[in-house]
This record gives structure tokens, C-alpha cells and sequence, in this order.
């Protein structure tokens, strides 16, 4: 990206929002935290550790005399799950409803904070009935419903570290992760609800756990949806069964701050899957401040919902850790947007009065192409922050989400971070940032990241590169499970010293960071390099484009060639017209060099399960390949869609 930094800057953002003044008045976090954790890092991170009960408190904040090895606190001492659920309840604040949970079938239920805690101590002495002890490993594969977290923080307080599956993978991908962390229980339900009907989970689980030299001896299984399951006697249990008979008792121990906390496996695009490893003390000082600052979170009276599944990181760190560590009374919700009906969140959002929501651009983007008149229907004003996480936040879809949803109000966060980060890195204050629709902006307070060139030197304003980060934070990934090697190799050999995140980006020239995907998608056309995001961004600001994937297809006179699959808005008819009408925008917008030679019109795009689009399929499909790995695809039925679309399709030249 270096070669053409003149490039690296396409797109212009013009569009300013000031925080509000009444939020601003009352943030929980000033610009003066910049400068203090500017000041003093260590110092500041060691600061926000006293936001946890420590059983023995650090005297030490950081080893990092064996980098890229850290160890955040690791002196102090204390349970995770006490930190969580116990310590609000001898505060006083058993009675705050800790989880406002929905099913997708209109089945609720509210958990306090006292509730939770006998539930979690339940969970935890049934664990120690069956064998788990500090140090095991216990799988979790679940719909979601409370129990998964309960599940969670059942193994936090007895010291064993948990490896959530998504519920959407398959028995192979189970049993691959299952094996990988050597699990001695998994726990699961026997379905939930999705699009309207239970959808089992047992029957996976039954086929994971029956290969050869499984490590599984208990399988454990909540009843959801009473389906029938298939039972091995002796190896099975029902939750309720086994939590009921248990005492609501349960004195947490407390473990090293390093005490491995959880795994959780990243597929990323190519090879066997990443056990991403997180442990304790600095995890949890990381997901608590972040949540507390990004979201300007008041225990006291907000009602935050995180729409993400517990599966992905985002569930960990901002479903269960962060707010739960914060005392926060949330939302969960079992089911998909669009049942039984488009309005699903905004019926949610007014029946609880929710006050921050958190969800992923691929969902904003779907809202818009539903229309403005389904958020229009419902009470939306008790919302003061939203937040976006999982891709880049297309400008265009940032705008609608602050006014659709927020009422033209609300500040809008866009966070960057990974599985691998643990929390947040970059993003908006919501009481002290300007913001600038579709870019994360700045590293938080105490953390480091730049934008280097192709010789790990930093780009000046104005200039594209990849994503950096140049000092440890707490809530960073200390291995990649059984594979220290692996864990050099992926994130600390490209750049001498730095942790090399994958993601390319640009600085603004004010200095502001903006994420453009992953590097393996950035396009080299006639030499010139162009960031997929800053194309499909381009799209989506076209009136008639809901949503856009670009890719580069190989080509005998450029290299790389332009090709995008858009999905029109509603109303907008596929014309020859249209196709050239949105060359021309894309051309206006980012300069002639980034007009795409083909545009595809199509009815859904590929995306993972967790959202993100599979441009390396699509990649497939404009180059006339074999079509790659469909396994992870929500619906493998769109590429048939998009492969039938292909030949009709008109090429600019
Ligand atoms: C990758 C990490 C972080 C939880 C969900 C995804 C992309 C994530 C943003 C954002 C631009 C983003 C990056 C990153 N990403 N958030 N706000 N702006 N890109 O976790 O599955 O580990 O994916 O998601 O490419 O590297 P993950």
C-alpha cells in the first residue's frame, strides 16, 4: 500500500457529529484520560484494576520481560465469576435485574443479580460433581438462552477455562475444537429456537463426542425446546437434574490473574482453527473499563443490549465479562431480526427501554434495505449510545443508524478490535469524540496502535498501511492454544516488535484512523492499490445500493480488475442505466481508477455466520473457479443465486 500513498486516501468524510451536550456534561470519561494514560500507561491500567474485587491485590502491572509473552497483574488474585455476580449482590444490588432475557418465541424472563449468583454456584457445584477441577476444559455449545452464560461463569468460578462453539458450527468443527483443548465436558441444550422453529444441537454434540479417543466423559444438557433427544446413559445429564439437587452455595476460590480464563477458536481464512487464549485479571480490568467508557455506562439506569451471539467474542467480552463485571441490567435475545416479524429489535429495544445498543454493520445494512419505515413504527427514544462492531461501518450506513435508529441523537461508536485484542481498542468516546462516520478513529485510552508501511515505519497523516499495535494491553491474547510458535509466526514476525492485526488502514489527516479490511482483500489494479471497503463504501452511499462486496478478479491488462456484487434497495429497478449510473458515482467518488469494470446486481451476499462477507467465494465466482470452502456460509444456497447471475452480467472494458 505504500507505493501509492496518494491513493490510500479515497475516500473523503466531510460529515462531523459533536457529542450531545447532556451526555457530554455527564460522561464517565473526559479527554483528560487520554492524557493521563498518555502520561502514565501502566499507571492508568493499574488504576482501572481497582475496578475489581481482587482477593490479593497486584503489586505489579506488566511483565513483559519475555515479549510478545505478557503478564498483566500477576501477583494479584481473584475470581472472575465473583467479580461478576457476587460482589453486586453485597453491594446491596441483589435485586438489580442482571438479565432481561427474550426468546425468540416471545418466552421471557428476568434474572437479578442475587438469582444469578445461586445459579452460577449451582452450575459450579454441579461441575465439581462431575470431575471438572481448576485447570480442565469444558466446552460449550449452546442456543442463546441464560444458561450458556450461567455455563460460563459457572467454570470462571471454579478455575476451569471454557471453549464456546457457535451453535451454527458443525459437529466436525466441534469435535476439531473439542479435541483441540482436550474438553472432559461439554455442555449443551438439547436445540433452540431459530426463524420460528426449535433447531436441534444434541445430535451434533452426540456425533462429536462419539469419535474415536474423544476426552468427553459428560455431556450436559439444558432442556429448551423439549425435542427428543437420543440419551447415553451414564455419559448424559440434564442440567436441571443435576444443577437443582445442588446447594445455592458456593465459596469462589480465587486464581492467579493469569489463570487461563477461556479459549475460543478463530477460523480466520486459511488452516486449522486458532485456540485464542485469554486469562483473567487483565482480561477483565480491559472488558470492564472499555464497556463502561465506550458505552458511557450508568449501571444505575441503563439497559444495554450487545444483539451479538455468545459464540463470538463480542458475546464473551460484551454480553457476559464487561457488563456483567459492571453490574449493567441487559438484555439477551435468543432469536434472528427478522422473526416473527422485520420490527423484532425495535419491538425489543421499546419493551425494555433499552439505552445502548451494540450490533454489526451487516445488521444496520439489512435495516436499511427493510426500509425506514420499520424502525418508524416503534419507540425508539430511550437509545443514547449505539454501538458497531464485527467490519468497517460503511459512512452511508453509519448516518441511517444514527438516524433511523437514533433519532438523529444518539452517538454512534464504531469499535475496532478482535478476538485476539479481548476488548476494544479503538473507537469514540460518545463524550468526548467528534466523530466522523465510518471511522474508529482513536485508540483508546492506554492503548497504542498506529498505521505502519511495508517497513513497519509509521505513515504520516494522510497515509495507508497496516494496522499496528506497539505496546501490550491487558486484554491480550497471551498464545494461541498448544502453539506458541503459531502465536509468533501470526502476529509478531511481520513487524519486528509490534503485533501485526491483519487489518489494512489509513490515516486521516488528522490523524484519525480508519480500518479498510482485511489485507488479504485489499485490490492491486494497474498497480494502484485500492481497499475493498473504500469501494463497497462508495456503493452503499449510492441512493439505490443497500448493501455491496467488491473483489478483485485476476486481469490480463490490470492485474486486478473491479468486481461488485451489490444488492439493491427495495425500490430500485437492475438496469443497464442503473449499472452505469453507479460506474459513474463510484467513479466521482473515489476517482476514475477505483470504477468497477463489473457490477453484479444479486439478491443476498455470502457471509459467515457471524456476519462477514466471504469475498474469497465471490472471488471464485468472478474468476470462474470451482467455488472454495461453503461450510461456513449461513445459506450455501446464495451462490448458486450468484453463480446463475454471472454470464448475463455486462463487462465495461
Ligand atoms: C476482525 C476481527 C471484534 C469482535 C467481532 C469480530 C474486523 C472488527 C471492526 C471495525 C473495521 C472491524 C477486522 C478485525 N473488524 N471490528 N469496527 N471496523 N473492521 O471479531 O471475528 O476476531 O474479527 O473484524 O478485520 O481484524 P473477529
Amino acid at each position: 500500500m505504500s507505493e501509492n500513498p496518494s491513493l490510500s486516501n479515497l475516500l473523503k468524510e466531510e460529515r462531523r457529529f459533536a457529542p450531545p451536550a447532556e451526555l457530554a456534561a455527564q460522561a464517565n470519561v473526559t479527554a483528560e484520560a487520554y492524557e493521563q494514560a498518555k502520561a502514565d500507561r501502566l499507571g492508568f491500567w493499574a488504576e482501572q484494576a481497582r475496578r475489581l474485587t481482587w482477593a490479593t491485590e497486584p503489586t505489579e502491572t506488566l511483565d513483559w520481560s519475555n515479549p510478545p509473552f505478557a503478564k498483566w497483574f500477576q501477583d494479584g488474585r481473584l475470581n472472575v465469576a465473583y467479580n461478576c455476580v457476587d460482589r453486586h449482590v453485597e453491594a446491596g444490588n441483589g435485586d438489580r435485574v442482571a438479565i432481561h432475557f427474550e426468546g425468540e418465541p416471545g418466552d421471557s424472563r428476568s434474572i437479578t443479580y442475587a438469582e444469578l449468583k445461586d445459579e452460577v454456584s449451582r452450575a459450579a457445584n454441579a461441575l465439581l460433581e462431575l470431575g471438572v477441577r481448576k485447570g480442565d476444559r469444558v466446552a460449550v455449545y449452546m442456543p442463546m438462552i441464560p444458561e450458556t452464560a450461567i455455563a460460563m461463569l459457572a467454570c470462571a468460578r471454579i478455575g476451569a477455562a471454557h471453549s464456546v462453539v457457535f451453535g451454527g458450527f458443525s459437529a466436525d468443527a466441534l469435535a476439531t475444537r473439542i479435541e483441540d483443548a482436550d474438553a472432559r465436558v461439554v455442555i449443551t441444550a438439547d436445540g433452540g429456537y431459530r426463524r420460528g422453529k426449535p433447531s436441534a444441537l444434541k445430535p451434533a454434540v452426540d456425533d462429536a463426542v462419539s469419535r474415536e479417543g474423544t476426552t468427553v466423559e459428560h455431556v450436559v444438557v439444558v432442556r429448551r425446546t423439549g425435542q427428543e433427544v437420543a440419551w447415553t446413559e451414564g455419559r448424559d445429564v440434564w442440567w436441571h437434574e443435576l444443577t437443582q439437587k445442588q446447594p445455592a452455595e458456593h465459596t469462589a476460590e480465587a486464581f492467579e490473574a493469569e489463570h487461563p480464563l477461556f479459549i475460543l477458536y478463530t477460523s480466520g481464512t486459511t488452516g486449522r482453527p486458532k485456540g485464542i487464549l485469554h486469562t483473567s485479571g487483565g482480561y477483565l480490568t480491559q472488558v470492564a473499563y472499555t464497556h463502561w467508557s465506550v458505552f458511557d455506562l450508568k449501571p444505575e439506569t441503563d439497559v444495554y443490549w450487545c444483539t451479538a451471539d455468545v459464540g463470538w467474542v463480542t458475546g464473551h467480552s460484551y454480553i457476559v465479562y464487561g457488563p456483567l463485571a459492571n453490574g449493567a441490567t441487559q438484555v439477551m435475545y435468543e432469536g434472528t431480526p427478522d422473526t416473527p416479524h422485520q420490527g423484532r429489535f425495535w419491538e425489543i429495544v421499546q419493551k425494555y427501554k433499552v439505552s445502548i445498543l451494540y450490533t454489526a454493520p451487516t445488521a444496520i445494512r439489512t435495516f436499511m434495505k427493510w426500509g425506514d419505515d420499520i424502525p418508524a413504527k416503534f419507540d425508539l427514544s430511550s437509545l443514547r449510545v449505539l454501538g458497531s462492531v464485527g467490519e468497517p461501518i460503511n459512512p452511508e450506513a453509519w448516518i441511517w443508524y444514527r438516524k433511523h435508529i437514533g433519532g438523529d441523537r444518539t452517538p454512534v461508536v464504531d469499535t475496532w478490535w478482535q478476538t485476539e485484542t479481548g476488548g476494544i481498542m479503538i473507537s469514540p468516546l460518545p463524550g468526548v469524540t467528534e466523530a466522523k462516520p465510518g471511522s474508529a478513529q482513536r485508540p483508546l485510552p492506554g492503548i497504542a496502535a498506529t498505521v505502519v508501511d511495508d517497513e513497519a515505519t509509521e505513515v504520516p497523516d494522510g497515509g495507508g498501511g497496516y494496522l499496528v499495535l506497539t505496546e501490550p494491553w491487558p486484554s491480550m491474547l497471551r498464545t494461541i492454544w498448544g502453539d506458541d510458535q503459531r502465536f509468533l509466526d501470526t502476529y509478531w514476525s511481520r513487524f519486528e516488535g509490534k503485533y501485526f492485526a491483519g487489518d489494512g488502514a489509513k490515516k486521516d489527516d488528522d490523524g484519525d484512523i480508519w480500518l479498510l479490511g482485511r489485507v488479504d482483500d485489499v485490490m492491486l489494479v494497474s498497480g494502484h492499490n485500492i481497499s475493498t471497503t473504500e469501494v463497497e463504501s462508495a456503493l452503499v452511499s449510492h441512493p439505490s445500493v443497500a448493501e455491496a462486496a467488491v473483489v478483485g478478479a485476476a486481469d490480463e491488462t490490470t492485474g486486478q480488475a473491479i468486481v461488485a456484487f451489490v444488492i439493491l434497495r427495495g425500490t430500485a429497478a437492475e438496469t443497464a442505466d442503473l449499472v452505469g449510473e453507479l460506474r459513474n458515482h463510484v467513479g466521482a467518488t473515489l476517482g476514475p481508477i477505483a470504477k468497477p469494470k463489473r457490477i453484479l446486481p444479486v439478491g443476498e451476499l455470502p457471509k459467515t455466520r457471524s456476519g462477514k462477507i466471504m469475498r474469497r467465494l465471490l472471488r471464485d465466482v468472478a474468476e470462474n473457479r470451482q467455488l472454495g470452502d461453503v461450510t461456513t456460509l449461513t445459506d450455501s444456497t446464495v451462490m448458486d443465486l450468484i453463480q446463475e447471475k454471472l454470464p448475463a452480467a455486462p463487462s465495461e472494458d
